[in-house]
């Protein structure tokens, strides 16, 4: 969960000027998180990791999620919801910043895609 929750005009994707739109459109914003940490991590193999699609992307707080945590060596499940979008190319570039965290075996990140 975002340190600073969203509030509705937060999450306005219709104005060039909501907290996510200029989020998404800086490359740089990071999302603070209330906490990446997971119990047990390192003992799953398999994540599912489930994200809202925000501007075609996986919304932005996920990827501090992913940047923060070791994917190495974990088959990584990714799918979505969205208003009709699908999952485009959100999960590459998910795999991209994992990598950019420190990640080994990056390239196999997402082994499998599942759509709805
Ligand atoms: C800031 C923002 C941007 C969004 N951008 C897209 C988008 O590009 N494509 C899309 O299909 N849905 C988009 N959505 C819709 C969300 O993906 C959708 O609300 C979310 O998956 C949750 O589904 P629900 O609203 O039915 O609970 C966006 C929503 C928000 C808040």
């Amino acid at each position: 969960m975002p340190l600073d929750p969203y509030t509705d005009d937060d999450l306005n994707y219709n104005n060039p000027q909501s907290r996510t739109s200029l989020e998404h459109n800086d490359p740089e914003a990071v999302v603070e998180l209330i906490s990446t940490y997971v119990d047990g991590w390192d003992d799953y193999e398999v994540i599912f990791l489930g994200y809202p699609i925000w501007f075609g992307q996986a919304a932005k707080p996920v990827y501090t999620f992913v940047a923060n945590n070791d994917f190495n060596n974990k088959t990584v499940i990714p799918f979505c919801a969205s208003g009709g979008s699908g999952i485009g190319t959100s999960d590459q570039n998910l795999a991209a910043l994992s990598n950019g965290g420190g990640m080994a075996g990056g390239d196999a990140f997402f082994k499998q895609r599942i759509r709805f």
